[in-house]
C-alpha cells in the first residue's frame, strides 16, 4: 500500500496513546507464566504482540479480548504445553528473544522461526549465553529458526557480559535465569530498557541493578537471584502510551510550524527516553505535565510545541536510551538547522531495516543532505525537509512512519510504498495523525 502524506498546516489535540510494546510483550509473557486469571488494560494490539499471543495460545496459553483490554488464562511456570508446529514470530525480534528465555524457563520443546528479515537478525546473543546455562538450543549459524529442547533443571547460574546493550537479551537471560542454581549476573554496556527487572521485583523477585565500573568503563549489572519457591501472581496492570509510538507525534509537532499537541499518559521511563533528551538539547519546546509512577513505570502528559531545532551530536549510552527512535530522530535532525552527527549506533544496522543504510536511502529520496557512517550517519540540517517526492519504508514500520512525518514538513506530497507495515507496532498513527490536523491518504487507483 502507497501512503501519501500532504505538507501540513499546524497539528492540534489531545492524544491517549495505546499501549507500550514493550510492556504488551513482557505482560503478555509474565502473565502466561502466572497461575491464574490477569486483566492488562491498554494492551498494545498491534502486529507483532498479536504475534506474541497466538505463539502463546500455541502452548496452551488462552486470551480474551475486551477493546484493549486483555484478559490472560496463565498456566503456571513449568506448564506451558509443547507447541505442536514451529512457531512463528513474524518479524518481531522481541517476540523471538524473550519468548526463548519463557519457553527454556518451563522446559518446552519447540522451533522459534520468522520473517525472511528476523532469519537475518542475530540470534547467537541469545544462543551462546543460553548454553552456557544447560539450555539446549541449537541455531543455523547463529541464526533463526531456533531448536529449543527441554533442560535439565536448575539451570546453570550465568554471569556474562553481553557484547552490545540489549534488553531483549537481558529478558530472554533474566527469565531463564529464575530456575538456575544461583545468582546470575549480566553486564551490559549501556542502560537497555528495564521493564522485565520491574516486573520481576514485583513479583517479589529480587533483581539488583548497580552502574559498576570495570576496566574505567561504566557498565550496567543486573543480578538476579533466583526465589526459593518459583511461582508469578496474576496480573492487574494499565499500560502508559508507548514513548516509541509518541515519538512520531513529538517530531511532527516539534517540525510543523504553530503545532502544539498534548500526549497524555506516556511512558517515561528513562531508559527509554533519550529522544526527549536530545530534542531539548535542540531547542524542541516539551513539557512534562502530571508526572506519575503507573504500576511501577514512570507516565506523564507530554505537551510539545513547535520550535526551530539547530543540529545536535549523539553517541554513547543516549544511543541505547533512544534505540529505536533514529528514524524519527533523523527526520527532526533534517529540520534542523546544521549538522547533526550519529556515531556509536551500529547496532542500528540489525534492527527491522539496517536502519542506516535504509535511513539514508529513504531521506535521500527527499534530497535530505545525509552521508552514511559506518556506525551512524551525519545530517545537514536545512531548517526543513527539501523535497517531497516518493520513498519507501523497506519493509520497517519505524521507517513507514518517519518519512510519513517527514511529509508534514516537505514543501509537497510524500508517498512511501509498502508503508501498511507501520501496524506492526502503531496500526492507529494515520487516524492518531489525521485527527491531529495531518493529511495522510492512501493513493487514489483511477
Ligand atoms: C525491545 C528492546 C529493543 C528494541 C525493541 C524492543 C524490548 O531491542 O529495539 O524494539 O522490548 O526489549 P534491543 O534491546 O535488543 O536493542
Amino acid at each position: 500500500m502507497k501512503l501519501i502524506s500532504q505538507p501540513s498546516t499546524s497539528l492540534q489535540g489531545t492524544v491517549h496513546l495505546p499501549g507500550d510494546k514493550s510492556l504488551s510483550h513482557r505482560a503478555a509473557i509474565f502473565a502466561a507464566l502466572a497461575q491464574g486469571s490477569s486483566r492488562i488494560e491498554n494492551f498494545q494490539l498491534s502486529g507483532v504482540t498479536k504475534v506474541m499471543l497466538d505463539a502463546l495460545g500455541n502452548m496452551g496459553i488462552g486470551h480474551t479480548l475486551d477493546g484493549t483490554t486483555l484478559s490472560v488464562q496463565g498456566k503456571g511456570i513449568g506448564h506451558w504445553d509443547n507447541p505442536a508446529a514451529p512457531i512463528h514470530c513474524g518479524g518481531s525480534a522481541t517476540t523471538m528473544r524473550i519468548l526463548a528465555g519463557a519457553m527454556a524457563l518451563n522446559g518446552v520443546t519447540a522451533t522459534l522461526d520468522g520473517s525472511a528479515r528476523l532469519r537475518q537478525r542475530p540470534m547467537d546473543r541469545i544462543v551462546d549465553p543460553m548454553r552456557q546455562m544447560g539450555i539446549p538450543v541449537e541455531a543455523a549459524n547463529g541464526f533463526a529458526p531456533l531448536h529449543l529442547n527441554k533442560s535439565a533443571f536448575p539451570l546453570k547460574s550465568l554471569h556474562y557480559s553481553l557484547p552490545v546493550a540489549s534488553a531483549q537479551v537481558k529478558t530472554c537471560l533474566l527469565l531463564a535465569a529464575l530456575a538456575a542454581d544461583d545468582t546470575s549476573i549480566l553486564v551490559e554496556p549501556g542502560p537497555s530498557r528495564d521493564h522485565t527487572e520491574r516486573l520481576l521485583r514485583q513479583q517479589g523477585i529480587v533483581v539488583e541493578s548497580e552502574i559498576i565500573q570495570v576496566n574505567g568503563h561504566r557498565v550496567y549489572q543486573t543480578a538476579l537471584h533466583p526465589p526459593q519457591r518459583l511461582g508469578f501472581s496474576p496480573l492487574h496492570l494499565s499500560l502508559p502510551g508507548d514513548f516509541s509510538s509518541a515519538a512520531f507525534l513529538i517530531v511532527a509537532a516539534a517540525i510543523v510550524p504553530g503545532s502544539q499537541i498534548i500526549l497524555r499518559n506516556t511512558g517515561l521511563n528513562p531508559t527509554r527516553t533519550g529522544l526527549l533528551d536530545a530534542l531539548l538539547a535542540m531547542g524542541a519546546d516539551i513539557r512534562i505535565l502530571d508526572p506519575h509512577t503507573n504500576n511501577g513505570e514512570p507516565a506523564g502528559d507530554l505537551v510539545v510545541r513547535y520550535s526551530p531545532l539547530k543540529g545536535i551530536d549523539i553517541g554513547g549510552e543516549q544511543v541505547v536510551r533512544m534505540i529505536d527512535e533514529f528514524p524519527v530522530f533523523a527526520v527532526a535532525a533534517a529540520c534542523a538547522e546544521g549538522k547533526t552527527t550519529v556515531y556509536d549506533s551500529l547496532e542500528l544496522r540489525h534492527k527491522e531495516s539496517d536502519r542506516i543504510s535504509c535511513l539514508c536511502n529513504a531521506l535521500r529520496n527527499l534530497n535530505v543532505d545525509i552521508t552514511e557512517r559506518p556506525d551512524g550517519f551525519v545530517i545537514n540540517g536545512q531548517g526543513r525537509i527539501p523535497g517531497g517526492g516518493v520513498t519507501n519504508s523497506h519493509h520497517d514500520h519505524r521507517l513507514s512512519m518517519s518519512m510519513l512525518v517527514a511529509g508534514l514538513a516537505a514543501p509537497s506530497t510524500v508517498a512511501v510504498q509498502d508503508a501498511e507495515v507501520f501496524t506492526q507496532s502503531f496500526p492507529e498513527f494515520v487516524s492518531v495523525l489525521n485527527a491531529l490536523g495531518a493529511e495522510i491518504r492512501q493513493e487514489e487507483i483511477r
